[in-house]
């Protein structure tokens, strides 16, 4: 274990907070609000904005899509140089930060903001921003990374860099009232997902981290069994601040990481437009099953310390445990719907990720394009 941390952004957590912003953001900025499809203008917290701007001087930007694009991602970065815009205000989801942090780092670069997503631009520096959370899932409101979708190829690359760090976030659990279920499951979904990515990989010993992680799983499984109590405060909360925890690079420090789920899960979204949770329901149990000799210490770890599992086959019966929380909440383990035969699926996820150079996955590299293949075997219906 040797590892720097930090984690620079300042949290403002409960019930009417997005008050906050009023002295978060400095008087004399000129601030974009960037959002999705409008959501937020049905749940009230877009009149909160209103409210809290009152004394600053701000402009909007509406229409970030799910799974952002870079298509109308460089209309607003256009907006911002014009203007000399020097806050910028995410109002929404994952996609909606994620777009955000794109903006913010292009509109300091005089090039193609596209060079920033394939690695060959370094970001040198970004637009200052903060977020308003509206959807606790991906973590994107208090992390460094974003992942951004060229429509025109299909290409959906994520970034990594410490200017894009949001200066503060919002997390109000009342705006999660108008969450769609789809929505809510989708963010148990994805949190479990980011703790196993870190987690779920070779013994270290790391008992902060270990310890941590196991927590919020467990954390994450209570409220997935007490899922009917969905509109309560306290379930809303602890999700909330379990999602964020789950994905702000403290239980990923100093331990081996995989990702491997989200590489294969994002070239599924591209391709066919699954929800980014889902594509991770979708990969991960077969990936688990495929990489079990790697992973069973880990997985036999989980099993006795978050699902209570003993006795023989522990690392089998605890992927099996993991595929029934998914079910359980509704969520496919398996592609479905995709339009052409299971052997042309299969090719274009591994077509898309041989371009993209991701021919060696997983925190031992052991995901070749082979593997990866024999995974999708299973989770493609
Ligand atoms: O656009 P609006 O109208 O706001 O509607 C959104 C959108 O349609 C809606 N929504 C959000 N808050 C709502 C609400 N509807 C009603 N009430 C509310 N309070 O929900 C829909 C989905 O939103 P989206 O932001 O796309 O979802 P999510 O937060 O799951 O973000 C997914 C994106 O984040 C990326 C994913 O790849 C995907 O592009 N990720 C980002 C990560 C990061 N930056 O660290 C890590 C993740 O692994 C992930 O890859
Ligand atoms: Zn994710």
């Amino acid at each position: 274990m040797k590892f720097s941390f930090a984690n620079p952004t300042a949290i403002h957590f409960g019930q009417g907070q997005i008050s906050a912003i009023a002295t978060a953001i400095p008087t004399d900025a000129k601030v974009l609000v960037v959002y999705g499809g409008g959501s937020i203008k049905k749940n009230g917290v877009y009149d909160q904005v209103v409210t809290s701007l009152a004394n600053h001087q701000w402009e909007e930007f509406s229409g970030v899509e799910p799974n952002p694009t870079k298509e109308t991602l460089d209309k607003a970065v256009a907006i911002v140089k014009e203007r000399g815009i020097d806050f910028l205000l995410a109002v929404g989801g994952g996609s909606v930060i994620d777009g955000t942090k794109y903006i913010a780092a292009a509109a300091h670069y005089d090039g193609d903001g596209w060079d920033i997503m394939t690695g060959s631009h370094q970001v040198q520096s970004a637009v200052k921003l903060g977020a308003i959370l509206t959807l606790p899932a991906t973590g994107s409101e208090s992390n460094s990374g974003a992942v951004v979708t060229r429509l025109a190829t299909q290409d959906k690359l994520a970034f990594l860099s410490p200017h894009v760090y949001p200066q503060f976030a919002v997390l109000d659990p009342d705006s999660m009232k108008t969450l769609p279920e789809r929505q809510l499951k989708n963010g148990l979904v994805d949190a479990w997902v980011h703790i196993c990515e870190q987690y779920l990989t070779l013994p270290t010993g790391a008992m902060v981290q270990d310890g941590y992680a196991e927590a919020l799983l467990k954390n994450l499984l209570i409220l997935g069994a007490d899922y009917d109590n969905n509109d309560d405060d306290a379930w809303r909360a602890n999700l909330m601040w379990s999602a964020n925890q789950a994905l702000n690079g403290l239980i990923g420090t100093g331990v081996p990481q995989d990702w491997a789920t989200h590489m294969i899960g994002h070239e599924i979204t591209a391709l066919y437009g699954v929800d980014h949770a889902r594509s991770l329901a979708i990969v991960q149990p077969s990936l688990l099953r495929n990489q079990i000799d790697y992973k069973k210490a880990k997985l036999e770890q989980m099993g006795r310390n978050v699902f209570g599992i003993d006795g023989d086959d522990v690392a089998t019966r605890t992927i099996d445990a993991i595929e029934a929380f998914y079910q359980s909440l509704g969520v496919a383990t398996q592609l479905q719907d995709y339009g052409t035969t299971k052997e042309n699926a299969i090719d274009a996820v591994v077509g898309q990720l041989q371009g993209h150079g991701f021919t060696k996955l997983g925190e031992n590299q052991s995901i070749d394009l082979d593997v990866t293949r024999a995974i999708l075997e299973k989770a493609v219906a």
